[in-house]
């Protein structure tokens, strides 16, 4: 008895700072979508580098599974309506066109990367323009600024 109330009281301690920031906090809300945003960007950037042949490209299909992996979460990041960063307000007043758009997203960067795994990865990069329509969502979706 003595034993697991000690252990509860263990875990209890342990999980507070998780149960206090998991209050409302839009700042973790934003966070967290920019932190989705800023992966495609840097997979985005590494894929860029290598069809410029900068890089060589055995990574090639790893990447294109990455932004596929982390397409498929960025829907679910920007559920909670919560203006603010770089998020125009239409993300949520156009919630049927905005979300239409990144499942689109979704699923064409899921197609290129079940194509690099079944056809290779030079029928894959044949997509990426198609694939990686960022700036089509951007152009509507979010207001730039300047770097912090
Ligand atoms: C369906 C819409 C949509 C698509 C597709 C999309 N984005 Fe975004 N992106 C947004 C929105 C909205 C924001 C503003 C988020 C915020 O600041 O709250 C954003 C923000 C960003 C940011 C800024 C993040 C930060 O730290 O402030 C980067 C970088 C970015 N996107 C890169 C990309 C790249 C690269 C792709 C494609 C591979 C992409 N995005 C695809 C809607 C989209």
């Amino acid at each position: 008895m003595r034993r697991s109330s000690k252990w509860l009281y263990l875990a209890a301690l342990a999980l507070t700072p998780i149960l206090t920031t998991a209050a409302v906090d839009n700042k973790d809300v934003i966070d967290y979508r920019q932190h989705i945003m800023s992966t495609l960007n840097e997979q985005a950037g590494a894929l860029g580098e290598i069809l410029s042949s900068a890089i060589p490209d055995d990574n090639v299909v790893a990447h294109l599974d990455a932004l596929a992996l982390t397409a498929s979460t960025a829907l679910k990041a920007f559920e909670p309506k919560v203006p603010g960063g770089e998020a125009k307000p239409e993300v949520w007043s156009n919630w049927a066109e905005f979300s239409k758009r990144m499942n689109e997203f979704a699923a064409m960067t899921a197609k290129m990367a079940k194509t690099a795994h079944e056809d290779g990865k030079d029928a894959a990069l044949g997509q990426v323009v198609d694939a990686l329509s960022c700036k089509g969502c951007h152009d509507t979706y979010r207001k730039e600024q300047a770097k912090k």
